[in-house]
C-alpha cells in the first residue's frame, strides 16, 4: 500500500476525513506496527521461562485408538487440564493437537476443506513401550516418545530424534476464563444495576472441576441458564489463581483499543529440531532463506499486514503468513505445520542438544560428539495447538507430505507464466493501446496488461471510470485479439455508498463483517469509508464469486482476469493498518481468530467465481497480496510494495524461495520495485532476475516515472528484451515444471540444497538457485558487478554448461563468471534435457504450435534425461487426461522420445526443429532418425569439436511421437 502525496490529496478530497488521514499519513513508519513488547500475548509468552514445565501428562488417562492416542495434560500450577491427541498419519506424518479439556466455549479451528484439503488419512499407531514415566508409540518406521513429567514429546525418524515438542518446557496454554473482579470492583457494583451479573462474571474458571463433554456444544458462560448463578457463586475458589496482567483483558496500541472480551487466549510451545543447524520457511519476511537466531531481535512475526516501504533483513510481518517450517541437514529434512490463522510470533535459537535427555529417546546419542539443535518457540494469539509433523526423510518427501495436507498449485494457464506489464495506473483506453502497441513496435513479447484501482468508478470494484474507459469490453477484445489478456484489480473493501450495488447488496444481506457492537464494520481504504464482506462464510464467498459472471461484471470478457489487493485486510485507520481484532465474523468468531486466513478466502472466492463464469472450462488467473497456508491452491502471490533499490532486488530471491518451499509455488516480486525510480542498470538487472522467477510482472507506484522497457536507453532496452525473450523460449520448461508441481507439490524455483541435499556448504545459499532440477541461476544483484563467483554443486562428477557460451564447468568448485550487462549467469545441469521454443513471438499464445528445440546437456557418462508437457494451455481438459507428456532419454548416443501418457488422444502440430547436444566428445559420422512409422533417415548436423557441441538440424518429426535419433 502506498499513500503518496498525490493519492493522499486525492483521498482527502474524496473522503473528507482530514484528521484521520493526516495522522495516518504523518505516521507511515515502523512505529505503526507492534513490537513484541507492545503485544500483550507476545510479551507474556516470550517472557515465559519456567525452570521446568508445569505440565504433566497423566499417563493413567491414556486412551489408545487404532490411529490415535489421547492423554490429559495437567497444568500443575493452575490445575487446568488439556487434552493431547497424537495422531498417526499416512506418508510419514503425525499430528499433535492440544486443546482445553473443557473449554468454557469452543476455540477456533479452521474447518476441514479450507486449509486442509480433507481429513488427513490416518495410520496405525501402537504402544511399543510403556512405563510409569513414558509411553513409546510406533508408527510406520518412526517412533514417538511421550514423557510424562515434565511433559514432552520426541519424534524419532530412522533412529534419529528429529523433532521435540516442549523440550524447553515452554508450553503455555492460556485457557479461556472469566474475568476476575476485584473486591473493590464488586463493592462498587453491588447494589448497582450490574451487581447481579457480576456475581456470575466474577467466578473464576475451574477447568479441573468440569466433566468431559460439559460445554462442548459451545455453551459458553454467557449462555448458562438463569438460576445457576447462585450455584456458581457458591463454588470454591481454585487453589491457585492465574496471575493477572494489565493487558490480558484490554489492550491498546496507538490509540486503538482492543476490547478482548475473551481475555488472554494465546497458545505457545517450543519445537526443537535436534541434529539440525538450519531451519527455513515461515514466510513472509524480507529476510534470509536460512532463518536467523532471534536472540537479539524480535521474533519472526506472522500477521498479514500492509506495510509501507518494508524494511530488509527484518523478522517483521508482511502481507502473508504460512506457519510452516522446514529443518534440513545432510541426511534428513523434516517439517512442521501449525494450522492456526491467528497472529503468531516465532523465536529461533541455534544451540546444542541436551544429550542426556535425548538418550532416553534413542541409544545412539551417547557418543562423544556434540549434536546441534535449532530451538524454536511459537506462540499464537488464539486457537489451539494443531501441529503436523512431516518426517521426510528428504526435501521432496516433505513437499509431498505438505501437499497431501494442503494441496498444490493448479497448473496455471500458459499466459500466466509469461511476462506481465502493470503500473498504477494505465490511465485510459488510449494509454493501454499505446503501451500494447509499443511492445509490438519494439518486438518485446508480453502477455498481460494490468489495470490498477484508477480504472474504477471511484474505487467501486467491478465498475469502470467511464470517462477514461468508455468501452472496456472493446478494449479487452482489442487486447485479446492479439493473443493477450487483461487483468483488473478487485479489492475486498466495499465503498459505503447507497448507490453502489455491491455495497447495497452486502449491507442488505448482512454480508459485512461486524464491529464489536454488532454493526457493520466500517473503516477507511482507497474509496474512503468502506465495509468488508465476511469471506470466512461460504455463502458470502459464493455471493462474491457470482459477481465475476460476465453478465454481472459489466465490460468484462473471459479474457479479463483478476488481481486481489489490500486483502490482509488493509484498513488505513485501523490498528496496525488492519482490522480491529475484536471485529466479529460469522459464527461469532473474532477477527483475531481468523485474521491470517481472511485474504486467502478473498482469493478463493475470486478464483471460484472466475471458474464458475466459464462453467468450469477455463483456468483462471488471480493474483493475491495476502496469503496463508493453502493459498497455493488459488494461484499466484507477490511480495507487495517493494522498493526500486538493489537490496530489494536481492531479497526477492530468498523471499520467493521461502514461499516456494512452503507450498506457495507461484510467486514473484514487482520488477523494478514498486516505490522509487530505479536507474537503468538496476531495472535491467531486475528484469534479468525476474525472468527466472515464477511470476514475472513489472509494476510501479502511481508517482514513479514511466519505465516501460522502450523508455530506457537503447542498450538497456535490448538487454531487457533479450531477458523477456529468454523467458518465452523457456516457457515449455516452466510449463512442464508447473505441471509436475501440481502433481507432487515440489517447488519450481528451489534452493540449491533441495537438489543437492547432502552439500552442507549450500545450506545458506540464497543468491544462486535452481529452476526445476536442470537450470541453475545466479542473477546479478549489485550495481556495477563485473563478475560473480558461482559455486557449482554436485561434486567433481557433476558437469554444468553455461547456457550462453555452452562452456562446460565441473562441479565441486567455485568459478568466476563475467557479467557484462547482457549476461545472466545460468547453467544447465549435466544429465538434463530442456525443451525450448526459439521463435520470437509477441505473445505466448501465438507460439503455441511453434516447433521445439531440445537442449541436451550430457553428464559424465554421456547420458541425459528430460521431459515435456503440452496441453491446450488454457482449459481444465488436462485433468481428464487430455495432454501430452513426453520423456526424453539420451543414452549410448541415442536420444529416445517416449510417451509418458499413452492413454491420451491429445495431439499437437508442433515438431522438433533442432537438437543441441552439449558435451559430446567425438565427432559423429552420421546422425539418423527412425520411428515405428518410418524407416531410418539421415539428418543434417554440425559439430564444434572445440566446444564439443553437436547441433542436429530439422529432424522435422512431431514432438509428440515416438522416435529415436542415433548418433554414429
Ligand atoms: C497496493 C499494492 O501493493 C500495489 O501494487 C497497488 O498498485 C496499490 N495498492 C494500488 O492499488
Amino acid at each position: 500500500m502506498a499513500l503518496s502525496m498525490r493519492s493522499t490529496v486525492y483521498i482527502l478530497n474524496k473522503v473528507l476525513v482530514v484528521g484521520v488521514l493526516l495522522s495516518y499519513v504523518a505516521s507511515v513508519d515502523k512505529s505503526n506496527f507492534k513490537t513484541c513488547d507492545q503485544s500483550g500475548f507476545c510479551k507474556r509468552q516470550r517472557a515465559y521461562k519456567p525452570d521446568q514445565s508445569p505440565y504433566v501428562a497423566l499417563l493413567d488417562s491414556v486412551q489408545i485408538e487404532p490411529t490415535k492416542m489421547k492423554v490429559q495434560l495437567l497444568n500443575t500450577q493452575n490445575q487446568v487440564r488439556l487434552l493431547l491427541e497424537v495422531i498417526g498419519l499416512e506418508r510419514n506424518m503425525a499430528r499433535v493437537k492440544i486443546n482445553e479439556l473443557n473449554p468454557i466455549k469452543p476455540r477456533y479451528e479452521i474447518p476441514v476443506g479450507d486449509v486442509l484439503i480433507g481429513d488427513p488419512k490416518q495410520d496405525k499407531i501402537e504402544i511399543s513401550h510403556k512405563d510409569g514415566g513414558s509411553i513409546s508409540l510406533a508408527f510406520q518406521s518412526n517412533k514417538i516418545v511421550l514423557q510424562s513429567k515434565p511433559f514432552r514429546i520426541d519424534f524419532v525418524a530412522s533412529e534419529h530424534p528429529v523433532v521435540s515438542l516442549n523440550a524447553n518446557g515452554l508450553l503455555k496454554f492460556e485457557h479461556l476464563r472469566l474475568k476476575t473482579v476485584t473486591q473493590e470492583e464488586k463493592k462498587e457494583q453491588a447494589g448497582g444495576f450490574l451487581g447481579g451479573l457480576y456475581s456470575w462474571f466474577s467466578k473464576p474458571f475451574r477447568g479441573d472441576e468440569k466433566q468431559e463433554g460439559e460445554n462442548q456444544e459451545g455453551q459458553g458462560a454467557e449462555e448458562r441458564p438463569e438460576g445457576q448463578e447462585q450455584a456458581a457463586e457458591e463454588e470454591k475458589e481454585p487453589e491457585a489463581k492465574e496471575p493477572e496482567e494489565p493487558d490480558m483483558w484490554e489492550e491498546s496500541f496507538k490509540g486503538h483499543s482492543d476490547s478482548k472480551p475473551n481475555g488472554p487466549t494465546s497458545v505457545g510451545i517450543d519445537i526443537s529440531f535436534p541434529g539440525f543447524e538450519q531451519v527455513y520457511g515461515i514466510p513472509e519476511h524480507a529476510d534470509s532463506l536460512a532463518l536467523r537466531s532471534t536472540k537479539d531481535m524480535d521474533p519472526y512475526r506472522l500477521y498479514n499486514l500492509d506495510v509501507f516501504e518494508y524494511e530488509l533483513d527484518s523478522p517483521a510481518a508482511l502481507y502473508g503468513a504460512v506457519p510452516v517450517m522446514l529443518a534440513h541437514n545432510e541426511k534428513q529434512t523434516v517439517g512442521v505445520f501449525w494450522q492456526n490463522p491467528s497472529e503468531a510470533w516465532i523465536d529461533i535459537s541455534h544451540n546444542l542438544a541436551d544429550k542426556s535427555v535425548l538418550s532416553k529417546v534413542v541409544d545412539f546419542v551417547k557418543g562423544g560428539d556434540q549434536i546441534p539443535q535449532v530451538d524454536t518457540h511459537w506462540f499464537f494469539e488464539s486457537g489451539i495447538v494443531d501441529i503436523f509433523i512431516m518426517l521426510g526423510p528428504g526435501p521432496a518427501d516433505v513437499f509431498k507430505q505438505y501437499a497431501a495436507l494442503t494441496g498444490t498449485t493448479p497448473l496455471p494457464p500458459m499466459f500466466a507464466l509469461a511476462y506481465h506489464q502493470s503500473r498504477w495506473n494505465y490511465n485510459d483506453e488510449e494509454d493501454v493501446s499505446n503501451v500494447d502497441a509499443n511492445f509490438d513496435k519494439h518486438d518485446i513479447p508480453y502477455d498481460v496488461i494490468w489495470l490498477d484501482i484508477e480504472h474504477t468508478d471511484g474505487k467501486r470494484y467491478f465498475t469502470w471510470d467511464k470517462s477514461k474507459f468508455p468501452n472496456p469490453e472493446e478494449m479487452v477484445r482489442n487486447i485479446s485479439a492479439k493473443g493477450r489478456k487483461m487483468v483488473t484489480i478487485v479489492d475486498p473493501h466495499i465503498k459505503k455508498d447507497d448507490h453502489y450495488k455491491i455495497y447495497k447488496e452486502c449491507r442488505d444481506l448482512g454480508h459485512f463483517i461486524k464491529n464489536k457492537d454488532g454493526n457493520d464494520y466500517d473503516g477507511w481504504c482507497w474509496p474512503g469509508s468502506s465495509s468488508w464482506p465476511d469471506f470466512t462464510k461460504p455463502a458470502i464467498r459464493q455471493y462474491w464469486a457470482s459477481k465475476f459472471a460476465v453478465e454481472e461484471y459489466e465490460g468484462s470478457t473471459l479474457d479479463l482476469h483478476t488481481w486481489n489487493d489490500m486483502n490482509e485486510p488493509s484498513v488505513f485507520n485501523g490498528p496496525e493498518i488492519t482490522m480491529h481484532k475484536d471485529a466479529k465474523h460469522d459464527g461469532g468468531w473474532e477477527h483475531r481468530d481468523v485474521h491470517n486466513i481472511y485474504g486467502m478466502f478473498v482469493h478463493q472466492a475470486t478464483v471460484e467465481g472466475m471458474v464458475a463464469r466459464t462453467g468450469g472450462l477455463l483456468r483462471p488467473f488471480v493474483l493475491s497480496r495476502a496469503f496463508f497456508a493453502g493459498s497455493q491452491r488459488w494461484g499466484a502471490v507477490w511480495t507487495g510494495d517493494n522498493t526500486g533499490e538493489w537490496g530489494h532486488l536481492k531479497v526477492s530471491m530468498p523471499m520467493i524461495l521461502s514461499l516456494s518451499i512452503t507450498g506457495i509455488t507461484f510467486s514473484g516480486a514487482d520488477v523494478g520495485g514498486f516505490f522509487k525510480n530505479p536507474d537503468s542498470e538496476l531495472l535491467t538487472r531486475w528484469y534479468q532476475a525476474a525472468a527466472y522467477q515464477p511470476f514475472f510482472r513489472a509494476h510501479a507506484h502511481l508517482d514513479t516515472r514511466r519505465r516501460e522497457p522502450w523508455l530506457l536507453p537503447e542498450e538497456n532496452m535490448k538487454v531487457i528484451r533479450q531477458a523477456i525473450r529468454e523467458r518465452y523460449a523457456l516457457l515449455p520448461y516452466w510449463y512442464t515444471l508447473f505441471y509436475k508441481a501440481e502433481k507432487d507439490g515440489g517447488p519450481v524455483m528451489r534452493p540449491l540444497w533441495v537438489e543437492f541435499p547432502s552439500e552442507k556448504g549450500l545450506f545458506k545459499e540464497e543468491e544462486t538457485f535452481m529452476i526445476g532440477d536442470a537450470l541453475m541461476v545466479r542473477p546479478v544483484t549489485a550495481a556495477g558487478t563485473q563478475g560473480v563467483n558461482v559455486f557449482f554443486p554436485g561434486g567433481t562428477e557433476q558437469y554444468w554448461y553455461d547456457t550462453d557460451t555452452t562452456e562446460r564447468v565441473f562441479g565441486g568448485a567455485a568459478h568466476y563468471v563475467k557479467t557484462p550487462l547482457d549476461k545472466i549467469p545460468t547453467f544447465q545441469r549435466g544429465g538434463s534435457i530442456i525443451p525450448k521454443k526459439e521463435r520470437i513471438r509477441r505473445a505466448s499464445n501465438l507460439g503455441r504450435h511453434d516447433p521445439y528445440t531440445l537442449v541436451v546437456a550430457l553428464d559424465r557418462k554421456g547420458s541425459a534425461r528430460g521431459d515435456l508437457y503440452i496441453d491446450d494451455y488454457h482449459t481444465f481438459h488436462y485433468r481428464k487426461g487430455d495432454f501430452i507428456y513426453r520423456e526424453f532419454i539420451f543414452k549410448d548416443k541415442v536420444l529416445e522420445n517416449k510417451n509418458g501418457n499413452p492413454g491420451s488422444t491429445f495431439t499437437t502440430p508442433s515438431w522438433l526443429e533442432k537438437v543441441i547436444i552439449m558435451g559430446l566428445s567425438t565427432s559423429p559420422s552420421a546422425v539418423t532418425i527412425s520411428s515405428p512409422k518410418s524407416a531410418s533417415t539421415s539428418l543434417g548436423f554440425t559439430y564444434d569439436s572445440v566446444k564439443m557441441i553437436l547441433t542436429i538440424r530439422k529432424p522435422a518429426v512431431n514432438i509428440a511421437e515416438d522416435w529415436t535419433i542415433s548418433i554414429q
